[in-house]
Order: structure tokens, then C-alpha cells, then sequence
């Protein structure tokens, strides 16, 4: 009986984990994941910090595969950003599906900022 009541608590506890969310379960949304592994450096809106030396990934031009590829630098290439070397394509994918809704409010406001730059009063 003891032992049963072990085996339903062990499934209860990892029956339902989600490979997905790896060691971070709380973090489910590309928000949210952005928030947790890049807003530190690159800012909530991808911006990115100057004075850090961190550039703003809304002006990346890599293409989803290649991005995918760079977050989990599976070359090894020497630099200064981290390698997310553990993480999911499927996270990888939520996290720059969130990159480029940024890109896309990076590139609107530009637009804007370029069409008043054009109006003359
Ligand atoms: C510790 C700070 C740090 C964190 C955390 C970080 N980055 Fe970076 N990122 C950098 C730096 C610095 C660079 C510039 C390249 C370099 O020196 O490594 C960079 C470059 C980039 C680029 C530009 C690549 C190119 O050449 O177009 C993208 C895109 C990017 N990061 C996305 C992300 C994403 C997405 C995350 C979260 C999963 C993330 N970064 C987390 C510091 C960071």
C-alpha cells in the first residue's frame, strides 16, 4: 500500500512535466522566456545596451534557423553572449516568434518616426 501510494505521488509530481519548459517551469510564454533568459542584457524590448556592448536583437538578420543555432552556439564560437546549450528548438522558437513581435514594434516606430520626420509644418 505504502509503496503504490509512493508510485501515484511520483507520477502526480513527473507525470505532467513538460519537456518544453525544461528546468524552468514557471516560464512558458516567448515573453516570458525572454524575459527570463535575454531582457537582462538586451532589454525588454530587444533594444539592447550600448554601453554594455550588448547590441539590440531587433536589428538581427539572421534567419529562425540560424538564430536557433546562435542561442545554443553549437559551435562553440568564443563570445560574450551566453550559450543556451540545453534548450529546446521548441523554446528556441517561442522565444524568437517573441523576438519578432519586437522586431515588429522596433520597425513600426521607426516607420512612424520617419513618416512625422517627413510632414513640414
Ligand atoms: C549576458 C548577456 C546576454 C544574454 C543573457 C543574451 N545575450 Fe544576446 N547578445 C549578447 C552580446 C554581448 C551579443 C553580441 C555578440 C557577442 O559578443 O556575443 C549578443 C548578440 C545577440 C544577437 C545578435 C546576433 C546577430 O549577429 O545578429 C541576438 C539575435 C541575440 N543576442 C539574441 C539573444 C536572445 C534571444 C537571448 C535570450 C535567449 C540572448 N540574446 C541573451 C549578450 C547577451
Amino acid at each position: 500500500m505504502k509503496n503504490y501510494l509512493t508510485l501515484v505521488l511520483l507520477i502526480w509530481l513527473f507525470g505532467c512535466t513538460d519537456n518544453e519548459s525544461h528546468e524552468h517551469p514557471a516560464f512558458k510564454t516567448g515573453k516570458e522566456l525572454f524575459a527570463h533568459h535575454c531582457q537582462g542584457c538586451h532589454g525588454e524590448r530587444g533594444q539592447g545596451n550600448f554601453l554594455k556592448g550588448v547590441p539590440a536583437n531587433v536589428k538581427t538578420q539572421k534567419t529562425q534557423l540560424e538564430l536557433i543555432a546562435w542561442l545554443k552556439n553549437s559551435e562553440q564560437i568564443p563570445r560574450a553572449m551566453p550559450s543556451f546549450e540545453a534548450m529546446t528548438d521548441a523554446e528556441a522558437v517561442l522565444i524568437i516568434e517573441h523576438l519578432n513581435y519586437l522586431k515588429f514594434n522596433y520597425q513600426t516606430a521607426m516607420e512612424k518616426r520617419l513618416n512625422n520626420d517627413g510632414v513640414h509644418h
